[in-house]
């Protein structure tokens, strides 16, 4: 499963970048407001930092399908052919998804809350659908299992098109797509940092090094022993 970000916020992708193995950032027009600043040159920023092969998924604002592609083109041009246009599915984004990628583009359809929608845009030619999890599970319907059968469904009928699972507020949510093999989820910094949050790791690790100080003295490693 490939693991995006789902956050513009510079600083807090680099940090999770440092210590995580990550494909890519996701926002949308919520994500991007949070940061206050002119979205082209904050996306321009984030795709030199994460370099031109990782994803970078980024919404369209029009309502109608003309206004979709012409946004879609824009996003493609200033920010590299590797970037996943994202189209929410309505009548008028599957219109936008189907033209877009009869062009080979990389779309990406979002504001998915049910089944028929995702399988729909995958259909239409998106190459991941983006099954809003969370939202789901408020709405009263179980977002887990909505995600899971889009991605049968679509397997089902041979489409190329991949779960990219969004909306999650806690790791367990993740875990189970995880296993379960849906392509990608795209996940906030601090449910990402929640994976391996646990007080049980950390006082095993701090064990291990007492043991080890224990035994050859503080502040000592296997590097600073080396030759003593
Ligand atoms: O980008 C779409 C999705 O991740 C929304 O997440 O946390 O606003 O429900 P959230």
């Amino acid at each position: 499963m490939k693991l995006l970000i789902d956050n513009a916020n510079l600083g807090e992708i680099k940090r999770i970048y440092e210590f995580y193995p990550i494909d890519g950032v996701t926002c949308n027009p919520t994500i991007l407001r949070k940061e206050g600043k002119n979205p082209y040159k904050l996306l321009k920023a984030i795709r030199a930092f994460i370099g031109e092969d990782a994803q970078l998924h980024v919404q369209v604002i029009g309502m109608d399908a003309i206004t979709m592609i012409e946004e879609g083109h824009q996003i493609q041009k200033e920010l590299g052919a590797n970037t996943y246009i994202k189209i929410p599915v309505t009548p008028e984004g599957l219109k936008a998804i189907k033209h877009l990628a009869s062009e080979g583009a990389n779309v990406t359809g979002t504001a998915v809350y049910n089944q028929m929608q995702g399988f729909l845009a995958g259909k239409a030619g998106a190459k991941y659908v983006a099954p809003y999890v969370n939202r789901i599970d408020n709405l009263g319907y179980d977002g887990i299992t909505v995600a899971k059968q889009i991605h049968d469904m679509l397997k089902q009928a041979n489409l190329e098109t991949n779960i990219l699972a969004a909306s999650f507020k806690n790791s367990f949510q993740v875990l189970d797509l995880c296993e379960y093999g849906v392509g990608a989820a795209t996940v906030a910094p601090d449910v990402i940092d929640g994976f391996i949050k646990s007080d049980v790791i950390t006082s095993a690790v701090d064990a291990f090094t007492k043991d080890f100080e224990a035994l050859c003295g503080e502040d000592t490693n296997m590097l600073t022993i080396a030759n003593s």
